[in-house]
């Protein structure tokens, strides 16, 4: 068994879409591990997002990630790193798989929807972040 780190992004969160995008998580079968709704604050998204400080998009990535609630939550499941980036889809919702998260409900490739970590090193450090171990259930 795998363990990663999900947000569901402020966008999703304000258009209601948390439901839907749980019940694609669990249908996939997915544990929750870990699961709580915060506002980041822009330490944190900053922090979160350190390793794109140098890119174009990181002001804006930054403002996004801020402007409302997101869920954030650790997910189990044989292979979760790479099986919860297939189930959410390319980062551009254009490029996205038929099937996606982020081809049903993603805006733009930032505006979308969801993130996931990207390797075994990451989640660990995504994880640690957000939650401490006891609650992680
Ligand atoms: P994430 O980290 O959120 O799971 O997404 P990802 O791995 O698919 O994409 P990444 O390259 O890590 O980018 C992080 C987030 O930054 C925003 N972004 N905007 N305007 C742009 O060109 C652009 N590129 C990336 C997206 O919100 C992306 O998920
Ligand atoms: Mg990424």
């Amino acid at each position: 068994m795998e363990r990663t780190f999900a947000i569901i992004k402020p966008d999703a969160v304000a258009a209601n879409q948390t439901g839907e995008i749980l019940t694609i998580i669990q249908e996939a079968g997915f544990r929750v591990v870990g699961m709580k709704m915060k506002r980041l604050s822009r330490i944190e998204a900053e922090g979160f997002y350190a390793v794109h400080r140098e890119r174009p998009f990181f002001a804006s990535l930054v403002k996004f990630m801020t402007e409302g609630p997101v869920v954030v939550m650790v997910l189990e499941a044989r292979d979760a790193i790479r099986k919860w980036r297939d189930t959410m889809g390319a980062t551009n919702p254009a490029n996205a798989a038929e099937g996606t998260i982020r081809k049903r409900f993603a805006q733009s490739i930032e505006r979308n929807c969801v993130h996931g970590s990207d390797a075994p090193e990451t989640a660990a450090v995504e994880i640690a972040f957000f939650f401490s171990t006891s609650e992680l259930l």
